[in-house]
């Protein structure tokens, strides 16, 4: 493999990290071993396998060369030791999650979840005698008060969904360190471009690659990125549970991660236009975007992030009927409940990631029926803004 301990930068990492092909006489982009199986040289090299001495690959859910370029791109954005890639970020969160707890030990994490992993803690975990507590934003100050001895995990996930919220991943982190707890970001939102959690003293980062790292809208996959130990015993469980990446969704994650900083400069600065733009319209009554200074974590945002990142929300003055009018009258914004693809998607929290929760939690969450969320593409600004702005007219 062409990675080295020499430190490169993320573009470095995006387009070479992983790949084999230096000196040599062979296809230029990535080969894709379309294959659940691998021939074995002989029963010397059977033997080896089993006994652990060799590194030769076995059978596709344990390993494959394809998923392993990706697992290498995204453990040199994340200056990690090691990556496991796994079907999706569902399966991402549940392995790194269940490498470190057994049935009677405890999370602590956030109230603003995403939704999906708010129902894995709260119902799959809890099937197996995990619980988690889950603490409301304001209170995330005071997190040691909801440690007890059987807390195994800090779970965090910032910039939150879909109000924007940052939590200081460098002060939790140390406070978790005290008290001998792993501390697991899920960092979805802002890529390995704008935030390094491990850098910042976390343990663990997991990711819904379907999102920015794929950036396409065309696949579905997760990773987990971290110390070597803890990589494999996420591993293990991956092998164990069956969520492993089918070897042509590997590629198109490698071929994605490629792009990855130049999509994410671009977005990010048309989020920043986008924002700025809906401050200024008559019809919107508040934007969520951590840039903005009176965002709820604006300070730890700026600390721990490179930009402020390409998602935002915001909310319309009314509420459903004027969310339907606008969306209606949307000529490029797709609605779409995913996010982190190259075109401008937005999504209404109210009927996807927060359908069913109850006046209050919502209240709490600061999500309402008049929030939009929107993922910012790649297109252009001019072009984005013009859109948003001529369906606010019409609302
Ligand atoms: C922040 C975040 N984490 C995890 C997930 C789950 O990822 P996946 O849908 O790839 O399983 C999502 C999906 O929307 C997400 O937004």
């Amino acid at each position: 493999m062409s990675t080295n301990n020499r430190a490169h930068s993320d573009s470095w990492a995006c387009l070479h990290a992983g790949e084999d092909r230096l000196g040599k006489n062979t296809s230029l982009t990535t080969d894709i071993a379309q294959t659940s199986v691998f021939a074995l040289s002989g029963i010397d090299e059977m033997r080896k396998i089993a006994e652990g001495t060799s590194t030769a690959y076995l059978y596709t859910r344990y390993a494959n060369p394809t998923t392993r370029v990706a697992e290498q791109k995204l453990a040199a954005l994340e200056q990690a030791e090691d990556c496991l890639i796994t079907a999706s970020g569902q399966a991402a969160t549940l392995c790194a999650v269940l490498a470190a707890c057994v049935t009677g030990d405890e999370i602590v994490s956030m109230l603003d979840l995403y939704g999906g992993t708010l129902k894995l803690f709260e119902d799959g975990l809890r099937r197996f005698g995990i619980k988690s507590r889950l603490v409301p934003f304001h209170e995330l100050g005071e997190i040691e008060k909801h440690f007890t001895d059987r807390t195994r995990v800090l779970f965090l996930e910032t910039p939150t969904n879909p109000t924007l919220r940052c939590v200081d991943l460098e002060a939790l982190a140390a406070k978790a360190r005290k008290r001998g707890v792993v501390t697991i970001v899920d960092n979805t939102f802002a890529s390995p471009i704008l935030q390094k959690p491990l850098a910042l003293g976390c343990d663990l980062v997991v990711h819904s690659a379907t999102k920015y790292l794929g950036g396409h809208n065309d696949l579905t996959a997760g990773a987990v990125c971290g110390p070597v130990l803890a990589v494999s015993a996420a591993r293990e469980l991956m092998k164990q549970f069956g969520g492993c990446l089918d070897p042509f969704a590997s590629y198109l994650l490698v071929r994605g991660l490629k792009t990855l900083e130049l999509r994410m400069e671009r977005a990010c600065r048309n989020a920043a236009a986008i924002a700025e733009a809906l401050q200024q319209h008559p019809k919107v009554a508040r934007v969520l975007y951590p840039g903005l200074k009176q965002n709820d974590g604006h300070a730890a945002a700026a600390r721990q992030m490179k930009a402020f990142g390409a998602m935002l929300s915001f909310e319309i003055k009314g509420g459903t009927p004027e969310v339907e009018r606008f969306v209606q009258a949307l000529e490029t914004w797709v609605l779409a409940a995913s996010l982190g693809g190259v075109e401008s998607t937005l999504s209404y929290p109210l009927l996807s990631s927060h359908v069913g929760l109850s006046e209050a939690r919502l209240r709490q969450l600061d999500v309402s029926a008049a929030t939009v969320r929107l993922s910012v593409g790649i297109e252009n600004s001019a072009d984005l803004i013009a859109d948003l702005r001529q369906a606010l007219d019409r609302v």
